[in-house]
């Protein structure tokens, strides 16, 4: 899949080098005695290039329906042929190409040296030229990441080539083998640049490429950290363009995810004040907040997992108004992840219950509460009641909190 839609969009490249050597190398395939078959052939080109059929009849002398009957009925054809069948079958369309293009008196010179090699000779020869060509006939992952890498690196080149560069390896990257190649092959370096170009979608791209390479990577997290690329990946959360913003959130959770090396350079490089100023501004995009309170979220299920001392964030007294704040923005989903957000909150032990009594929670909640059953329309009526089951898990926890904190007051 991944090699089809980057091949599909150049494909330029690959198949003339297939082509071209299949044309070259084609007079080699053929056994001495259907040599002279083709130089026939070879000879009758230009007037009906057509008249060539398929490759099994000049290489076997026997027509294709023969042969279909023959290979029908189990017996198969001649060794040659089961040779052929299963290592150039699929080339069949482009080798007749090659014979069609190719200089017929080039054809002729070499299908005579062929014939000149012993048979132990041509054995060994077929099998270096079919292993040649098994190679040949796709180019490998890596080879499709060379070329992209090699155009993002080249700074002449066209502001769309560098995109379409960019979007082959986003599909590349997908895959795992591939992510962990990247570096080796000289891409993240590159990559990282193309966050400072110019050009918003540029930088959006290579965002998202990123992000998806680093995606439940460890290795590539800390390659991608190495570099240094969160700082500018935070700037960029704080882009007026929602598109920019969300991209940069989605690579530095990818990034930062389950990576304690990563959640402490996110707050070196102050990331949480990025995240508080999207979820304050009230003109941020209702879906950026959603990425951002669920960033918030996954640190702090991260830190309950882990046990690893938190995020300073998470224990802040306006990090955490922000968020109750956030529950009267009436957008179910919104919501509901802010509750969600809010459940985690109230488990860590680093985050005084106080604040979120401060901020009034307990009444917040019953405003929800009442916003939930009157508001939803027929078609939001489950939603907004699943919203409201969370909602009252989440008042219980805060009451519980609340009380264990007196508690705990009282034996002081
Ligand atoms: C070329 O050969 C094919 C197959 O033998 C035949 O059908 C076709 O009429 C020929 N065309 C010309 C131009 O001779
Ligand atoms: C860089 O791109 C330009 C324009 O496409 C091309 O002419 C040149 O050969 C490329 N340079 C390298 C080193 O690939
Ligand atoms: C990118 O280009 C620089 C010089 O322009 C070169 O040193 C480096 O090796 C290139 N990297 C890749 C991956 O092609
Ligand atoms: C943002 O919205 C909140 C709640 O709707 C409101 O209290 C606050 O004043 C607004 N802030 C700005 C800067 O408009």
């Amino acid at each position: 899949m991944a090699k089809a839609r980057a091949l599909s969009k150049r494909p330029g490249h690959h198949l003339i080098a297939v082509v071209l050597s299949a044309a070259v190398l084609l007079p080699l395939l053929m056994p001495a005695a259907t040599a002279a078959a083709a130089v026939a052939v070879a000879e009758g080109d230009g007037e009906n290039k057509s008249a060539l059929g398929g490759t099994r009849q000049w290489a076997t002398g026997k027509d294709e329906e023969q042969l279909v009957a023959e290979r029908e009925a189990g017996g198969g054809g001649s060794v040659e042929e089961d040779e052929f069948a299963g290592g150039f079958g699929s080339l069949d369309s482009m080798l007749q190409w090659a014979i069609g293009n190719s200089d017929p008196e080039k054809l002729k010179e070499e299908a005579s040296g062929v014939q000149k090699l012993s048979a132990d000779e041509l054995q060994k020869r077929r099998q270096e030229i079919k292993e040649l060509m098994e190679k040949l006939k796709m180019p490998s992952d890596a080879d499709l990441m060379k070329i992209a890498i090699a155009d993002l690196n080249n700074s002449s080149i066209s502001l769309e080539d560098r995109q379409r560069a960019l979007q082959e390896l986003l599909v590349l990257v997908e895959a795992i083998d591939n992510a962990n190649d990247l570096d080796k092959l000289g891409g993240l370096l590159p990559l990282i640049q193309e966050l400072s170009n110019a050009n918003e979608e540029i930088r959006i791209t290579s965002a998202w490429v990123l992000g998806t390479a680093s995606q439940n990577n460890a290795l590539v997290q800390d390659q991608i950290l190495g570099y240094g690329a969160l700082a500018r990946l935070v700037k960029m959360g704080y882009s007026t363009s929602t598109e920019e913003a969300a991209k940069a959130l989605y690579a530095i959770s990818a990034l930062i995810r389950n990576s304690v090396n990563g959640q402490e350079m996110f707050h070196s490089e102050n990331g949480g004040a990025m995240l508080q100023h999207i979820l304050v501004n009230n003109d941020s995009d209702l879906r950026l907040q959603k990425k951002a309170v669920f960033l918030a979220t996954d640190l702090a299920d991260f830190q309950l997992n882990s046990g690893n001392p938190g995020l300073p964030l998470l224990s802040d007294r306006l990090f955490l108004k922000s968020v109750v704040d956030m529950l009267s923005r009436f957008d179910l989903d919104l919501q509901e992840k802010v509750l969600l957000a809010i459940k985690s909150l109230l488990k860590l032990s680093s985050v005084d219950v106080a604040n979120f009594e401060l901020y009034d929670l307990e009444s917040v909640l019953h405003r929800l509460g009442v916003q939930l059953e009157d508001l939803p329309s027929e078609d939001q009526k489950e939603y907004a009641g699943e919203v409201d089951a969370l909602r009252r898990e989440v008042l219980t926890l805060f009451q519980q909190k609340l009380k264990q904190g007196r508690q705990q007051q009282h034996n002081i």
